[in-house]
């Protein structure tokens, strides 16, 4: 495939990084619209850009060592940075398992992961695969309709989170819940302008009022769950009553009505919108390269015919896991790891001093041109497992890496693999011709204005 091949068929439309540093305005405004726009092509090329915002120096760090220094290595001079906090504290609280930091989060990270071990992860699949099938027969009835996919996915995965997390007892609504998290998250530009303009963050600005009216919704419904998970505790535990039974082993202490509630919200909003993004690029990707679509195909009918995919089948569907792996190189569902050194050290040849916020840009790692060959192009080899053994860890890192890598992480690669194959192989998606999203950071990197696809039974 030529260069322009692969710009027509996998490329965001629009997105033109900027050659040199935006003037302040229009880096604002660029800001507020769209961070990953104000992302200079030096984060795709070169091994760290230090930039300066109002004075403040910021490190930009590319290159796979320090990125694991910064992640793994020096993990402990390198909290989340402040803009953490700034962006979703008012959210989910900023002592939550997202947001909490040392022994404050170690007990909470504890207290939260026996739900995510492997085999109990295998268990989940029929639940993975129900929402699935539920999905599939929806857009099927859809005749030769076009579909928003990143909806129809953000639907699916929520099914999941609240099945398999909360034993199905949240009694949520899912418009209304999708419709809040959207209000808050578009807000997230304003929050980071004003972070880099160093701001109180008292200062009002667009959508604020409705945002958090819209979390003020989020935390009642959460409080609403807790208070009834109190009075009826499950019968066989979820994720709930482990973090409600937990006990911090060096105080004893356990969580508080409020920070079962914050923590909810974490795993509730952490655990669906990014698989759902996972998929609606992966869907996206696969429908615009016939090649690709073949082998998934091919691969499903061998692994588990007609049936349901079961926990049997998930070893076994190396190809869809590669693409869902590619899909998110590519569209890194988490597209920037901020932190901030509390001490002075060096990462290679950049000097940092305590206090300097140092950025992990996966997006532009994942596309970086020392890095990746074509880098543009959508290649599920590229993961064939004997090569993908070989990726540096610093290189590839849709999960985050060290202490705080995803929690969820093999839960959303099982649950990716299982609702991609049970899709793929029911439903026929269709690019609209000449519509290629625009990647957009809100926290997470969603496609501005959803995933529009025509969908048709297979
Ligand atoms: C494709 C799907 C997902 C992606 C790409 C993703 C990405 C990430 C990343 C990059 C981080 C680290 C952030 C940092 O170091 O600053 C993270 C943390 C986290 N994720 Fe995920 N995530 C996904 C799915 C999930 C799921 C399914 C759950 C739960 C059901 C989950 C729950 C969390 C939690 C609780 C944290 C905070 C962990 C801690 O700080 O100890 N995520 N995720």
């Amino acid at each position: 495939m030529n260069a322009q091949d692969i710009q027509a068929r996998f490329a965001p439309q629009g997105l033109d990084h900027p050659a040199e540093r935006l003037g302040p305005w229009r880096f604002l405004r660029t800001l507020i619209r769209n961070p990953l726009e104000t992302w200079p092509r030096a984060l795709f090329e070169e091994r760290s850009m230090r930039l300066d915002f109002a004075g403040r120096p910021l490190l930009f760090v590319m290159d796979p060592a320090a990125v694991d220094d910064v992640l793994v290595g020096k993990a402990d001079i390198f909290p989340k940075a402040p803009i953490v906090q700034r962006a979703i504290g008012a959210a989910v609280g900023t002592k939550s398992i997202f947001t909490a930091e040392g022994a404050d989060w170690r007990w909470q990270r504890r207290a939260s992961s026996p739900p995510f071990r492997h085999g109990t992860i295998l268990g989940f699949v029929p639940a993975f695969a129900e929402a699935a099938e539920a999905t599939a027969r929806d857009l099927a009835g859809k005749g030769q309709g076009t579909v928003d996919i990143a909806e129809a996915m953000m639907k699916t995965t929520f099914d999941v989170i609240v099945e398999t997390m909360l034993s199905g007892r949240g009694g949520f609504d899912i418009e209304r819940f999708g419709t809040e998290i959207t209000r808050y998250f578009d807000t997230i530009g304003w929050v980071a302008a004003y972070a880099v303009l160093g701001l109180p963050q008292w200062v009002p600005y667009p959508g604020r009022k409705g945002a958090r009216a819209g979390n003020g919704f989020l935390r009642k419904e959460m409080a609403r769950v807790v208070a009834e998970r109190r009075a009826h505790p499950g019968e066989v535990p979820d994720l709930l009553d482990f973090m409600i039974a937990a006990k911090d082993p060096e105080t004893g202490r356990a969580m508080t009505d409020a920070e079962l509630a914050d923590n909810l919200l974490t795993f509730v909003v952490a655990g669906h919108e990014t698989t759902a993004l996972a998929l609606t690029w992966a869907i996206w990707l696969t429908a615009n390269a016939p090649e690709v679509e073949r082998k998934v195909l091919d691969e499903v009918a061998s692994v588990a015919g007609d049936g349901p995919i079961e926990a049997s089948h998930v070893e076994a569907l190396v190809y869809c896991k590669q693409v869902i792996q590619e899909a998110m190189r590519l569209y890194p569902p988490a597209p920037l790891i901020p932190r901030i050194s509390t001490e002075a050290t060096t990462l290679g040849e950049d000097q940092i001093f305590a206090n300097m916020p140092v950025y992990v840009p996966v997006y532009a790692i994942h596309r970086h041109k020392r890095l990746w060959d074509e880098p543009e192009a959508f290649a599920p080899e590229r993961f064939r497992p004997d090569l993908a053994r070989a990726l540096h860890r610093g290189a590839y890192l849709p999960f985050g890496a060290g202490p705080r890598i995803c929690i969820g992480a093999a839960f959303a690669q099982i649950e990716a693999v299982v609702i991609f194959a049970t899709l793929m192989r029911a439903v026929r998606f269709t690019p609209i011709p000449d519509h290629r999203p625009m990647p957009t950071t809100r926290l997470t990197l969603r496609p501005e204005g959803g995933m529009p696809m025509t969908v048709a039974r297979r």
